[in-house]
């Protein structure tokens, strides 16, 4: 069993979550934990390490090739989870899946061309999007039964007919939504109605809790394959996301040379060392993750119920990533106030709802991917932030 207890210094290693926190939060890490971006507490797989020694001893770290091992693991992974198969030619690696979001939004639409999001969600979306000048189409979800539901019909009457493209987060972040067979269903439906390229981020498929199973896009909606994108990575997974690859796989032979030409205009190759510790996840990351998943359904625990005992809070029903979404709104606090009680009292450094788009505005998450005792810690620093008297507050 692999030890997530162990605390690990990373202040000081070029780590984005913990060097560039007091550029970005105005918090530095001594003053507030960093339980902002989605990267792990937690030392990577002795497979990884192995691997990155192993480079090392060769000595030499010339341009990457014979891809076709790494192809056979990134297969034999979603075909024993997830009961997909594939072709090795539908596999395109790109440096991270925003670059592949990015490669795809220009792949398959032009400027100003809409690109429908469904917020609150991961925020990159939004700025790929627009970066990429294609015209946003942001639709907020509602809240039910404590959980995110799309409104069909309210998008509807909100487009106007020039949108090409839905791009679509299972399981979601921030949500933690696992999607139903029924819901990915009604999707798909809406993108052929439409003529909708679906580009299905599935980056944290992998990190689904026990009590639910997440089904993938080409599974549950295989007519659709003509118009569907997958991206999937190992680096949510398995805490290598400084190693930026990714996979678009892509089944349709007409999506799949189109986006190998925009893939192609950029002029890039597979990283060596992001792609031979991609491989040796793939191939024996399985019990790491098992145990991982337990790891992390007990400190999501421990976290929901502390977050009970805060009255006003509550954080969404969890069913996948380590990303805990916690609604301040019954606090009956303005967003400026709860952020200042997360970050300044309760010296959190968790993200900023509103950053994530519309409907976020009160709710602020927190990742959980962290030794059990920063848990507890932070839980009983947010409990004395909340359920103190106002008048220690800002203002
Ligand atoms: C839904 C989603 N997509 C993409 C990414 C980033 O992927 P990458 O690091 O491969 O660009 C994240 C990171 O948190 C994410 O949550």
């Amino acid at each position: 069993m692999h030890n997530f207890d162990e605390h690990i210094n990373r202040l000081g290693t070029n780590s984005h979550k913990y060097d560039n926190q007091k550029q970005l939060y105005g918090l530095s890490p001594q003053e507030a934990l960093p339980m902002w971006t989605a990267d792990m507490d937690f030392r990577a797989p002795k497979c990884v390490v192995e691997t990155l020694n192993d480079l090392s001893t060769n000595g030499i770290f010339g341009y990457y090739g014979g891809q076709e091992s790494y192809n056979n693991a990134v297969k034999e992974w979603y075909q024993m989870r997830h009961g997909w198969s594939f072709r090795s030619s539908s596999i395109s690696v790109v440096h991270g899946l925003c670059a592949g979001i990015a490669i795809a939004l220009r792949a398959f639409s032009e400027e100003s061309d809409g690109v429908i999001i469904f917020t609150p969600v991961y925020h990159s979306f939004r700025n790929i999007v627009k970066q990429n000048k294609r015209q946003l189409i942001e639709q907020p979800m509602y809240i039910k039964n404590n959980e995110y539901h799309i409104d069909f019909e309210q998008l509807e009457l909100n487009m106007t007919g020039n949108e090409r493209i839905m791009l679509f987060c299972s399981p979601h972040n921030p949500g933690g939504k696992v999607w139903s067979y029924h819901e990915l269903n009604k999707v798909a439906k809406f993108c052929e109605k439409h003529d909708l390229i679906l580009i299905a981020d599935e980056i944290h498929n992998d990190l689904v809790y026990k009590q639910k199973k997440h089904i993938m896009f080409p599974i549950a909606t295989p007519k659709i394959k003509h118009r569907l994108v997958v991206l999937v990575s190992s680096t949510k997974t398995f805490n290598i996301a400084g190693g930026l690859m990714g996979n678009v796989i892509i089944e349709d032979l007409t999506l799949q040379k189109k986006f190998k030409q925009a893939h192609k205009a950029i002029g890039t190759m597979p990283n060596l060392f992001g792609m031979k510790i991609a491989e040796s996840v793939y191939s024996h990351g399985h019990g790491w993750l098992n145990d991982l998943l337990d790891y992390l359904e007990k400190n999501l625990l421990l976290f929901d119920e502390g977050i009970s005992k805060i009255q006003g809070a509550k954080s969404m029903k969890l069913s996948a990533t380590y990303l805990a979404w916690v609604n301040f709104s019954d606090t009956g606090l303005s967003e400026k106030e709860i952020i200042y009680r997360v970050h300044k009292t309760a010296g959190i450094a968790a993200s900023i709802g509103s950053t994530f788009g519309k409907g976020g505005e009160t709710f602020m998450r927190f990742n959980l991917a962290c030794p059990r005792a920063n848990i507890l810690s932070a839980v009983s620093k947010l409990q004395h932030a909340f359920n103190k008297s106002s008048t220690n507050s800002r203002s």
